[in-house]
């Protein structure tokens, strides 16, 4: 009997920043969710979503911080590892944490080249509009696919005093419609867009040559992604107003905990099928050698 899993047998087409952009040119909406371990990357994988970001969200939804800014290089690089041992077909991003592209130009392609070169990521993702056009330019010349993010930019919490939504106002609307082409002619692969008005991702998605992917950035972007404890009800916290839930596992896994709490406690949990057991031969020799 073959002992081969059929997702290992059967080819596996690997999702590349070369796709993104041919799904672009076809009008096909691309697929991206967080993932921040080997079993959920497994999961997200094997459901066939393109891209897997493996978000420096990892903070607030697995680390418990209130926000993403103390995360750092050694946290990502950590579960990079593990999410690229479980995928092996979507495109993986690792999002570069707060203060890894910030201080230098050096710093951050030396930073975005360890995601590459350590931690088995395809690509790379930063936060910014024009103030990081150098540092694009710059990683992407040193052969490495770098994602830009505008909008709500979790890592600006502190600047923008909260988790606010971004370009509502025509003045600063206009702002990140020039960003978004300054980072393309940068080198950006794609964008990601995080909660900004709908009309104006449809407009500046329809402007550019690379994919958005929106996030509380309405249904005119070139994809969609979600943070994967939020839109599987794992993460209780809060809710932004963009997420959907499609499962509640936060409720599932506390009801499965209470149920074997239960059982322990009335010792019905572990039963026979859950036991191994010895023959009675050798049983009744350990009997009469311990003169139980
Ligand atoms: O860190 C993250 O999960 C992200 C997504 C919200 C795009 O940046």
């Amino acid at each position: 009997m073959s002992t081969t899993a059929p997702a290992a047998a059967a080819k596996i087409k690997k999702v590349t920043t070369r796709s993104f952009k041919k799904k672009k040119q076809k009008g096909e909406i691309i697929t991206m969710l967080t993932a921040y371990d080997y079993g959920t990357a497994m999961a997200v994988d094997q459901a066939g979503i393109d891209c897997i970001l493996v978000g420096d969200s990892v903070g607030m939804v697995v680390l418990g911080y209130e926000t993403t800014i103390p995360v750092t290089m050694e946290d990502m690089l950590h579960h990079c590892k593990a999410v690229a041992r479980g995928a092996k077909r979507a495109l993986l991003i690792g999002d570069m944490p707060f203060m890894s592209y910030q201080v230098s130009t050096a710093e951050a392609v030396k930073n975005a080249g360890r995601f590459l070169q350590e931690a088995g990521m395809d690509a790379v993702k930063l936060e910014g509009g024009r103030e990081r056009e150098e540092c694009v330019r710059r990683i992407a010349e040193a052969g490495i696919p770098v994602m830009g993010h505008l909008g709500l930019t979790p890592q600006s919490v502190n600047q923008f005093g909260g988790f606010f939504p971004q370009g509502m106002a025509a003045r600063s609307a206009k702002r990140l419609f020039e960003d978004a082409h300054i980072l393309q002619d940068a080198g950006c692969f794609s964008l990601v867009l995080e909660s900004v008005p709908s009309r104006l991702a449809e407009a500046l998605s329809k402007s550019l040559e690379i994919p958005t992917i929106g996030i509380g950035a309405g249904s005119g972007c070139d994809g969609q992604v979600l943070v994967l404890h939020d839109m599987l009800g794992l993460f209780e916290r809060f809710t932004p107003k963009f997420v959907k839930r499609y499962a509640e596992l936060f409720t599932a896994m506390q009801q499965a905990i209470t149920n074997y709490k239960e059982e322990v406690e009335n010792r019905t949990f572990p039963g026979l099928e859950h036991t191994v057991e010895m023959s009675d031969e050798e049983w009744a020799v350990l009997q009469t050698e311990l003169e139980l």
